[in-house]
């Protein structure tokens, strides 16, 4: 019988930790019956956005690169589309994993729920190539969701659009949390649709800590036994308004004179920060992006974490370090319920008190949420291959 044929999609930095785990198992455990092509959609294309993740990751090149680049959210996610789209017709899959909430998420899931493709010519009933799979009565490839049921709320935000959009449209809906459960079902997904299986990023955060320990980047900094707080910043919310990003900028300066700040920048960080002419203190160290195993040193090290990453908050709590999250809300709330993370907002005064609150969370004890256990790329790996296979 011929190979279960799974596509990974990644697109931008914080997919690429997801899909890890994943690539691993299937590899580890399901080479023989499965072949796996990793379809980069090129969203993130800087080498510190994402090639050092890859290399960290220890991921092969991406088998396409469809090398969309950036552009407004609707040029964006057009191009993944026409790109995603081609790589459907000719590589006809019988399965497609999205994961996580950004602009090619979206994109590849609409164009996967929408492929009809015709017979083969070669159709038997028997499926393609004298497989017994059946490949060639589907006209279109199971449509997998990771992370599916995050839910911010706030529609204003990009990513909850695209949540929205990917689990209402997937075939098979895998969660990282109890709640995730809870928000899919009372948007009336059927219960056998989904499925707890944890979470991915923390495979790889238990993959790579070992890495991460040797790793130099705190004497490259000048950094190496010194306590600083870390901060990531790159939400448009927060950046793209000069009021706003002004105001946490004189959060992080307060804070900095008792503990100085690293601040790896996004891109579109250190631009708006230049454009609006915003002055950094003296305690606040900018920064390029780190790789993924640079970021994993200095957060594991760091005496705080200051955030707007959906997926820091995720990475702090299953370290114990404190973090305090500079929104509004959080599609993550398993990280207060159980982890070490605070909701802090964005003004000066509350993002200083966060800070405080989230070191007393600390000090008083947090828990690893259920699942975050290094494992769910073996659990996800074992739910493809098993849908793989019924579809
Ligand atoms: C995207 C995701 C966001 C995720 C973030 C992680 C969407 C809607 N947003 O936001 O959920 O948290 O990635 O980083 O998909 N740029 C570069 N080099 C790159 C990539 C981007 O310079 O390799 C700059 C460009 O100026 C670009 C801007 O960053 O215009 C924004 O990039 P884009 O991928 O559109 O969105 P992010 O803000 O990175």
């Amino acid at each position: 019988m011929r190979p279960l044929e799974i596509v990974l999609v990644a697109g931008a930095r914080p997919n690429f930790m997801k899909i890890a785990p994943i690539y691993w198992a299937l590899r580890e455990h399901a080479a023989d019956h499965v072949a796996v092509t990793i379809v980069h959609t090129g969203q993130h294309y800087d080498a510190r956005m994402s090639d050092d993740f890859f290399r960290d990751l220890r991921l092969p090149e991406p088998d396409v690169n469809l090398g969309v680049g950036s552009a407004s959210h609707a040029e964006q996610t057009a191009r993944v589309m026409t790109g995603f789209e081609r790589v459907l017709l000719e590589r006809r899959p019988d399965v497609v994993v999205v994961v996580g909430d950004v602009n090619s998420t979206a994109a590849c899931a609409l164009v996967t729920s929408k492929m009809d493709w015709e017979p083969r010519p070669d159709a038997s009933g028997a499926g393609r190539a004298g497989g017994g799979r059946g490949a060639t009565a589907r006209r279109r490839p199971l449509l997998v969701h990771v992370e599916a049921g995050l839910r911010s709320g706030d529609r204003a935000m990009p990513e909850e659009i695209n949540r929205l959009v990917t689990d209402a449209i997937s075939d098979l809906l895998l969660t990282t949390c109890r709640d995730a459960d809870e928000n899919l079902r009372r948007e009336g997904v059927a219960d056998d649709k989904i499925r707890f299986v944890g979470n991915p990023m923390i495979d790889s955060l238990r993959r790579t800590v070992a890495a991460a320990d040797s790793c130099p980047v705190l004497e490259r900094l000048g950094f190496a036994g010194r306590a600083y707080g870390l901060c990531t910043l790159h939400r448009p919310s927060n950046v793209d308004d000069p009021a706003t990003l002004g105001e946490i900028l004189a959060a992080l300066a307060e804070i900095a004179t008792a503990t100085p700040i690293l601040l790896p920048l996004h891109p579109r960080t250190r631009a708006r920060i230049a454009a609006f002419g915003l002055a950094t203190a003296p305690g606040m160290h900018l920064l390029e992006p780190l790789s993924y195993v640079e970021m994993l040193k200095a957060t594991k090290e760091a005496a705080f974490v200051l955030t707007d990453s959906g997926g820091v908050q995720e990475e702090t709590t299953a370290l114990g370090v404190p973090c305090v999250t500079l929104r509004e809300n959080t599609e993550r709330p398993v990280t207060i319920t159980e982890g070490s993370n605070v909701l802090a907002g964005v003004s000066r005064s509350g993002i200083v008190a966060g800070l405080e609150s989230a070191r007393r969370k600390v000090a008083e004890g947090t828990r690893v949420p259920e699942l975050w256990d290094g494992h769910a790329g073996e659990r996800i790996a074992a739910a493809l291959a098993a849908a793989g296979e019924g579809a």
